[in-house]
C-alpha cells in the first residue's frame, strides 16, 4: 500500500487527484492533504475522511514520510515542491506544466534518477480515447513517418475563472502554458517525440473581459470558487499560434486559446507517409481519395470528468510494482518543456528561437 500525500487543495486535487487514489484504494491510501490556506487542507481533509491537514508541506513530507507525493499547487511552486518531495523519499506526480524551463525540467529528471523515484508529469489529455486510438495506428506503423501535423486547442471563452491562472506571477504564462502543454505533449507523443529544433510563435491578450462560464475554462467539476477576477489584472497571454521544425525535418503548428473569434477545437492533425488522420473528426485519409474511419473505443471512466488522471494513477501503481513504464517518460516532458520556453521567447524577442540556445 502506497501512502499518498498532498500538496495543494484547490480544484485538480479535488476533482481529480483525491477521487482517482481513492477509486484505486488497493494501491493507495491518501494519508494526509496539504494547503498554504490551513482552512482548505482542513475542510478538504474532512470531506474526504483524510485523517491528517498541514498548511506546511515541509511538515508534511518530514512527519508522514509518503511514498507518493501529489502536487497541485500553481504552476510557479511545482519545481519546488517537486524537489521537496524527492528530497524526503517519494515518488511524485506533479501537475502540468513540470517546468518553465528546459534547464530546470532536466535538473528535476536528473535529481529524480539520482533520488531512485518516479517523477511524472500529470498530461492526462493522453488518454482522450481518440488519441489513443491515433497513437495505436501510428504504433502499428500505419499512418508512416509524420511529415507534419497541426495542434489546435482552442476555446472561444475560456478564460480560467478561479485561482491564480491570468497572474504571471504564479502561473508562469497564460494560454499557451495552461492548455498549450497537453496539446505539444499529445503531439509529440503522437510524432514519436522527436528533437524540437525551433520555435516561431505569437501571443496576444484579448477577450479578457469577456469570460465565460466556468465549465468553458476547463472546471468540470466541483470544488472551486468561480468568481470573476478583475480583466486590468491579467497580465498573460489568452491566444498563441506559431510553428515548432524538428530535427527529423517536421514540422508541427499551432494555435492556442482560452478565448478567440474561432472555432472551438481540440485536435490533432497528422500527415504521415502512409496516411494522415483527423483526429477530433476520427477520420483516417489514404492515397488520392481514401477516407476511413479511426475507430475509437470507449473511455475507461466515462463519469469521470478527469479521467485521464484515474489512468495516470494507475500506471503510477503499476510502474511502482515493477509491472509498467511510466506513461508520461522524462525525455518527453523535456521536448515539452523546451518548447514552451522557446515559444515565450520567440514572442517576446519577435524572432524564432533554436532550441539549443535553451541549452546555455
Ligand atoms: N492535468 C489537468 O488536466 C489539469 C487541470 C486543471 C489544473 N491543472 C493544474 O493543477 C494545478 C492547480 O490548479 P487548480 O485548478 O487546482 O488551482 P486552484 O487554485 O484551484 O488550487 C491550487 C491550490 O494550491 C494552494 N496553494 C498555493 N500555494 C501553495 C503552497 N505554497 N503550499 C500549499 N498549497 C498552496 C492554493 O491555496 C489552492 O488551494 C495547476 O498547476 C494547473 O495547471 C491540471
Amino acid at each position: 500500500m502506497n501512502k499518498v500525500c498532498i500538496i495543494g487543495c484547490g480544484m485538480i486535487a479535488q476533482s481529480a487527484h483525491i477521487p482517482a487514489y481513492k477509486h484505486w484504494s488497493d494501491d493507495f491510501e491518501i494519508v494526509a492533504v496539504c494547503d498554504a490556506f490551513e482552512a482548505s487542507a482542513k475542510k478538504v481533509a474532512e470531506e474526504h475522511g483524510i485523517p491528517n491537514y498541514y498548511s506546511d508541506a515541509e511538515t508534511m513530507l518530514k512527519e508522514m514520510q509518503p511514498d507518493v507525493v501529489s502536487i497541485c499547487t500553481p504552476n510557479m511552486s511545482h519545481k519546488e515542491f517537486a524537489m521537496l518531495a524527492l528530497s524526503y523519499g517519494a515518488n511524485v506526480l506533479c501537475e502540468k506544466p513540470l517546468a518553465f524551463s528546459y534547464a530546470d525540467a532536466c535538473e528535476m529528471f536528473e535529481y529524480a534518477e539520482k533520488q531512485g523515484k518516479l517523477l511524472m508529469a500529470c498530461q492526462s489529455i493522453r488518454f482522450l480515447p481518440e488519441r489513443l486510438a491515433a497513437k495505436e495506428l501510428i504504433d502499428a506503423g500505419k499512418v508512416g513517418d509524420v511529415y507534419y501535423a497541426e495542434l489546435s486547442r482552442v476555446r472561444r471563452r475560456g478564460i480560467p475563472t478561479w485561482g491564480k491562472f491570468h497572474l504571471k506571477e504564479y502561473s508562469g504564462g497564460g494560454a499557451l502554458i495552461d492548455i498549450g502543454v497537453h496539446g505539444f505533449d499529445s503531439a509529440l507523443w503522437l510524432m514519436g517525440n522527436p528533437k524540437p529544433r525551433s520555435v516561431s510563435a505569437t501571443m496576444s491578450k484579448v477577450h479578457a473581459d469577456e469570460i465565460g462560464s466556468a465549465k468553458s475554462s476547463g472546471a468540470l467539476k466541483g470544488g472551486v470558487d468561480t468568481s470573476k477576477f478583475n480583466p486590468d489584472e491579467m497580465n498573460v497571454e489568452s491566444f498563441a499560434g506559431g510553428q515548432v521544425t524538428f530535427e527529423n525535418g517536421a514540422v508541427l503548428s499551432f494555435k492556442i486559446s482560452w478565448a478567440a473569434n474561432l472555432r472551438e477545437e481540440n485536435n490533432i492533425v497528422l500527415a504521415g507517409k502512409e496516411s494522415g488522420v483527423d483526429i477530433e473528426q476520427k477520420k483516417i485519409y489514404t492515397g488520392e481519395d481514401g477516407v476511413s474511419e479511426l475507430e475509437v473505443g470507449p473511455s475507461g471512466f466515462a463519469d469521470e470528468p478527469f479521467y485521464g488522471h484515474f489512468c495516470l494513477i494507475k500506471n503510477v501503481a503499476e510502474v511502482l510494482k515493477g509491472n509498467a513504464e511510466p506513461f508520461v517518460k522524462p525525455q518527453e516532458t523535456i521536448h515539452t518543456t523546451a518548447i514552451l520556453e522557446a515559444a515565450y521567447l520567440s514572442a517576446a524577442e519577435n524572432r524564432t528561437v533554436m532550441i539549443e540556445e535553451l541549452l546555455r
